[in-house]
């Protein structure tokens, strides 16, 4: 099998519609990343996407909906595509979900909201709710309407990995297990999306696309991020929390503070966790290459790894955060398929608000080995 990517054209948008109701899967272009789609009415496309992934089957599937053509009241609009069940939420749980519908929908933001029975239990793992997330970007929004169903769409790449931003990297993570890579161009964001759920009070399960600060700004109060928190039941909130994530092939080493912000010693204690011999690719957030390679240089002038620096990359020249969290998971790609290097060094964020918070925990998700 080998994948054909297509242009996002109105005739390929209706050909991939049209396969997606006949229960084939397509991967989709997305403002955060690329998801491997199924439709949500169909069980065996939904079994094929972790299947193709190797992803557990208890980590569960978000679901994504086309945005209406006028402004809607979201939570009924989920009520009548039978996805939804509003009747189980309390006015606690209501109010604040319709809020953050309304002002981030559509957009990258995924709402945890209580399932109807129509919904297979393969979308959710069992669980008794279903992440539903409209996306903002419109090839997306165009495919959903073609399929004339809800989608549910992972990240595209194969469970553990760098999750994909355009449509070459879905062809190299799942290019020889698919048929069709619809191309939207680079994702915009470039992380995925925020999950929030609903339990006494809203929580953040995963940082992403829209920031805590934003978040509660939106509903005038404080909200908890609880990546690891656990249900009534006992099961986990967020069973796609693992620890290990976002992992390149190479090792990945997470700076204990920021390169600038390190004196050389706390440096050198670092680096030396790696084999005398590694050649190192460098992930900075800021300036152009060559003031990194001298700065390196500077730096360990003398010590063993002077000269253990074999690539550079840059995730925005002028330290936009927003920038910076569009390019880190490509950068992070282009490191790891750089045949120069045999390890990663990133640094981290200069602060953990707002996306920066976001890129931190791929970061040391991506850094973590079991
Ligand atoms: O931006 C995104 O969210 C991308 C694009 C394609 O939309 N999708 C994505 O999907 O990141 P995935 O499968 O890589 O991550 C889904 C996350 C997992 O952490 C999973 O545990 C959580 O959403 N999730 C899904 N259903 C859930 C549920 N019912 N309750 C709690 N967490 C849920
Ligand atoms: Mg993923």
């Amino acid at each position: 099998m080998t994948a054909k990517i297509l242009a996002p054209t109105s005739e390929n948008i209706a050909l991939l519609g049209e396969r997606l109701r006949a229960g084939e899967l397509v991967a989709m272009p997305t403002e955060t990343v690329y998801g491997l789609a199924a439709s949500v009415w169909h069980e065996s496309a939904l079994a094929q996407v972790f299947a193709v992934k190797e992803r557990p089957r208890f980590d569960p599937l978000i679901c994504h909906v086309a945005a209406p053509s006028r402004s809607t009241d979201w939570l009924a609009y989920l009520v009548e595509q039978n996805l939804v069940d509003a009747r189980v939420l309390t006015n606690d749980q209501f109010t604040p979900a319709r809020t953050l519908a309304e002002k981030f929908w559509p957009g990258p933001l995924t709402l945890v909201l209580p399932k109807t029975s129509r919904v297979s239990d393969l979308a959710t793992s069992g669980l008794e709710t279903l992440a539903v997330r409209v996306p903002r970007h419109r090839t997306a929004q165009a495919l959903i309407r073609a399929a004339g169903a809800p989608l549910c769409a992972p990240s595209a790449n194969r469970f553990g990995r760098i999750s994909p931003t355009c449509a070459q990297d879905v062809a190299d993570e799942l290019g020889d297990r698919i048929d069709w890579i619809l191309d939207g161009g680079r994702c915009e964001v470039g992380l995925e999306s925020t999950v929030v759920a609903f339990e006494e009070s809203p929580r953040i399960l995963r940082r992403g696309g829209v920031s805590q600060e934003e978040i509660e700004a939106a509903l005038g109060h404080e909200v908890s991020y609880a990546p690891l928190a656990k249900l009534g039941s006992g099961q986990l909130a967020s069973p796609g929390m693992l620890a290990s994530h976002y992992a390149p092939r190479k090792k990945l080493l997470l700076l204990p503070k920021p390169f600038a912000q390190l004196e050389t010693h706390e440096l050198v204690v670092a680096i030396e966790t790696l084999p005398p011999s590694a050649r190192l690719g460098l992930l900075l957030y800021e300036g152009n290459v060559q003031q990194g390679r001298t700065a390196w240089k500077d730096r360990l002038r003398g010590s063993d790894f002077e000269h253990a620096l074999t690539a550079v990359a840059i995730l925005s020249p002028a330290g936009d955060e927003s920038e910076a969290a569009k390019h880190l998971f490509r950068a992070l790609r282009e490191l790891d398929a750089n045949e120069t290097t045999s390890h990663l060094i990133v640094e981290p964020p200069a602060k953990n608000t707002g996306l920066s918070a976001a890129i931190f925990d791929r970061l040391q998700r991506a850094a973590h080995r079991d």
